[in-house]
């Protein structure tokens, strides 16, 4: 799916066409190719080099800092930072390198932002722990933006932020605890992450559930008790054995954790929308400071969110991450949510939805005349790139 040369209204980076990312230098025409192979789109290169994580007095920015320094004090043993790392890499370092499965759906067009073939842009933060392991780091903690297709509503963002934190055990230091390697890290992890938890929530309840990931066993995430609701805030387990040993690690056990910067700081700061955290109104800004965590946002506009329903005939090949796409290409981050309302087939075999969309800034009211004309733009994209036939 090509969508380059889309205009988004509503960036104020479009004029950036170079930059710098942990020493690499990265062209536009590096990252958004006019060939099959690439799916990204503009929108999505303004936001690369950007790293919000970066910033000391942004929520995401705060919220890492709370983390770092969670680690310094409690371990000994520093834990290593990475919050530079380039976030274009091999699908080798994405899906190969932490054992994700050939069939497995992240690796899909419709998931992943490809650049060509053999590169993507980032999809975990996973993706740099077989390199960090064959450089020798035992203890370290990577902080990154991340890069997901998916679709539109108040907690999916195309570009998110995640930290991954990762622990090298030595032989001897479970084989004195009389316990195997297995069991002695999933007991250091579980605490490890509960004391993480109570350090960023104070006194909550929290559960683990069982799950599965491919780069770990066993694998769990954790849930928290908030605001009436189990809430999934990381995911993490014991490293694949296979992992460790392909780099350099075969007599060890280690653990690794992955945890979604936004979902934690839209609970700990009341941030209501995913798309806020770009915002760079100073009426949102100008309410984090530095080291403060867990200050309430307190909502500067509440424009009521206006509705558009586009009707029409799908084909096999139309999929809703693309439609999202499309439409965030026009209406960039005026648009909050794109919500499927009605399916059907016909007798023919033909299937028909409907999608409800809802524009809303977060920062202005938007006049009838400005959506009026946005929703003719997506209604026009739509047609003319998924193929589909407008009723
Ligand atoms: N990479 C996972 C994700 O993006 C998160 C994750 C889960 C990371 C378990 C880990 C892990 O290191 O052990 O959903």
């Amino acid at each position: 799916m090509l969508l380059k040369k889309q205009l988004n209204q509503t960036s104020r980076h479009s004029i950036v066409s170079a930059l710098e990312i942990g020493g690499v230098k990265i062209a536009k025409d590096d990252v958004v190719r006019d060939d099959p192979t690439n799916n990204v789109p503009d929108t999505i290169f303004t936001k690369l080099g950007l790293q919000l994580h970066m910033r000391d007095q942004h929520p995401l920015g705060i919220l890492k800092n709370a983390i770092y320094d969670y680690f310094d004090m409690n371990y000994s043993t520093k834990f290593v930072k990475f919050d530079d790392l380039c976030p274009i890499v091999s699908i080798k370092q994405n899906f190969d390198d932490v054992l994700v499965p050939a069939d497995h759906v992240s690796r899909s067009y419709n998931d992943t932002y490809y650049i060509d073939a053999q590169t993507v842009l980032r999809c975990h933060t996973s993706a740099h722990q077989a390199e960090l392991f064959r450089k020798g780091q035992t203890h370290f903690l990577v902080t990154g933006d991340v890069y997901r297709r998916d679709s539109i509503d108040s907690t999916h963002y195309p570009v998110f932020h995640q930290m991954e934190g990762v622990r090298v055990f030595s032989t001897d230091e479970w084989e004195k605890s009389g316990i195997d390697g297995t069991s002695y890290a999933a007991i250091d992890l579980k605490k490890c992450l509960e004391g993480l938890a109570r350090h960023l929530f104070g006194a909550v309840e929290m559960r683990w559930v069982d799950t599965y990931f491919p780069f770990t066993n066993p694998s769990f995430e954790l849930e928290i008790y908030f605001k009436e609701q189990w809430l999934e805030v990381l995911g993490c387990g014991v490293t694949e054995q296979e992992i460790l040993k392909r780099n350099g690690r075969e007599n060890n056990v280690a653990w690794a954790f992955g945890l979604g910067l936004e979902r934690l700081a839209m609970v700990l700061f009341d941030i209501p929308d995913i798309r806020l955290f770009w915002s760079t109104d100073e009426r949102f800004t100008s309410q984090f400071s530095e080291g403060k965590l867990g200050v309430k946002f307190k909502p500067f506009s509440k424009f009521p969110p206006c509705y558009k329903d586009m009707s029409f005939w799908i084909s096999d090949a139309f999929t809703e991450n693309n439609l999202c796409e499309v439409v965030r290409g026009i209406a960039g981050d005026l648009v909050e949510e794109v919500k499927l309302i009605d399916n059907f087939t016909n007798k023919k075999g033909m299937t028909s939805q409907c999608y409800r969309i809802a524009y809303r800034s977060m920062e202005r009211s938007l006049t009838d005349e400005e959506i009026n004309q946005l929703q003719w733009k997506v209604r026009e994209g739509v047609e003319s790139k998924l193929k589909v036939v407008l009723r």
